[in-house]
């Protein structure tokens, strides 16, 4: 059977790489869009000074970008004379998905908000090209063309996807996440993980996304627990890093599956961070997963060992230990409610994807 794998996005990976951003501005007026804290704001004025000062700057995203606040984004955004050539997105998911937003907003929320609800189409010549600067290791946003957009009022989230919401470029500098703190080292880290896992049981899975799967599921299986023992370990956060790329990469082609469709509604009714959201049922979707595709067996038999439902057991161990409950109770979800989550999850577009049993999954 044939294949094809597809990412458009140049990758520049070092440690001091945030040193090449205003490279990669080339000239362009440029607009910042960044969290509320002084070291990030600290590393935009460093990058105003050799690249010149941005003409428009957002520097207020809170973590899970939300309906109620990317009007004044995109308003902010759109009022900048000049107007930006290109944005910067310096931050984790949350930054980097409030950047693809404000750049398909052409400075106007409302066509996004339409776009997202409506279907109403996106004027794509006015997508603006975004430079991905992560500052946290795992949601792959710098080299996937989608953003995920909350309406916590209206309880729902949704996914903003267009072919030019691909960065530009992504260029991760490891040293950016030395100041994470432990849990937001260990959410993201597991963040990566799912992606990883879930871009092989996945239907839409292929060699090059499997060969990253593997690479990345391994290297967080082996790393994580050492990096949340030594955070200021700059070796570790680089194999991290890399890490996180790869799981991207992987499902920038493939999206995720279950597990995620899964999260979504924890992370709406409880403030759940994502990566949790997405990893604590990791065994048991994997569970659900083995013996449903041949190919998929072998590559969680190349990261688990060829015994697979002992390798469920460990994945849960591991989760364990690092303080991450596994059961869906301690999540808010009883049996029934843990029930209906799984059925709406597996009909899901996300929920789709997933080569395991959906009959067992709704058991
Ligand atoms: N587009 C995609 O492909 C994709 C994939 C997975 C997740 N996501 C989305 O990404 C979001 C989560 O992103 P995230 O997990 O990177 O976290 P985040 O961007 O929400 O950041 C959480 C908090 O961590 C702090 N922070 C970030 N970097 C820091 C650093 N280096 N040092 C100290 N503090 C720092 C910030 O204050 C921020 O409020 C969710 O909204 C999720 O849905 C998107
Ligand atoms: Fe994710």
């Amino acid at each position: 059977m044939g294949w094809s794998y597809h990412n458009p996005v140049r990758v520049e990976f070092a440690v001091g790489a945030f040193a090449r951003v205003a490279a990669a501005i080339a000239g362009r007026p440029w607009a910042l869009v960044t969290y509320p804290m002084d070291l990030f704001r600290e590393l935009g004025a460093r990058l105003g000074r050799d690249a010149g000062p941005p003409v428009a700057t957002i520097d207020d995203v809170a973590a899970n970008p939300d309906f109620a606040d990317l009007g004044a984004a995109c308003r902010r955004f759109g009022a900048a004379r000049p107007a930006a050539g290109v944005i910067v997105a310096l931050g984790g998911g949350s930054v980097i998905d409030a950047a693809k937003v404000v750049a398909a907003s052409g400075g106007d929320f409302d066509r996004v908000r339409a776009h997202l609800l409506d279907g109403a189409a996106l004027d794509e010549r006015r997508i603006l090209p975004v430079l991905a600067v992560p500052t946290t290791a795992g949601t792959g946003s710098e080299v996937t063309s989608w953003a995920t957009v909350w309406d916590t009022a209206g309880g729902r989230k949704h996914s903003l996807a267009h072919p030019r919401l691909y960065p530009e470029a992504a260029i991760v500098d490891p040293a950016l996440t030395l100041a994470a703190p432990r849990g937001l080292t260990l959410a993201t880290g597991l963040d990566a993980l799912s992606h990883a896992l879930e871009s092989l049981w996945n239907r839409n899975a292929n060699p090059v996304s499997a060969e990253l799967a593997v690479a990345a599921a391994r290297e967080v299986l082996a790393v994580l627990p050492r990096l949340l023992q030594r955070p200021d370990d700059i070796a570790l956060r680089t194999r991290q890093a890399q890490a996180a790329l790869f799981a991207g990469l992987a499902f920038s082609n493939t999206k995720t599956a279950l597990a995620h469709n899964i999260s979504y509604d924890i992370t709406l009714a409880r403030g759940t961070p994502h990566g949790i959201a997405c990893s604590f049922c990791l065994p048991q979707v994997m569970r659900w997963a083995i013996g449903g595709d041949a190919a998929c067996d072998a590559r969680l038999a190349a990261i688990f060992g060829a015994d697979l439902a002992a390798g469920a057991d460990r994945l849960d161990a591991f989760l364990r230990d690092l303080g991450v409950a596994t059961d869906p109770a301690a999540h808010g979800l009883d049996a029934a409610a843990w029930s209906r989550l799984i059925a709406k999850a597996s009909a899901g577009e996300r929920g789709r994807n997933f080569i395991g049993r959906h009959d067992l999954a709704a058991d």
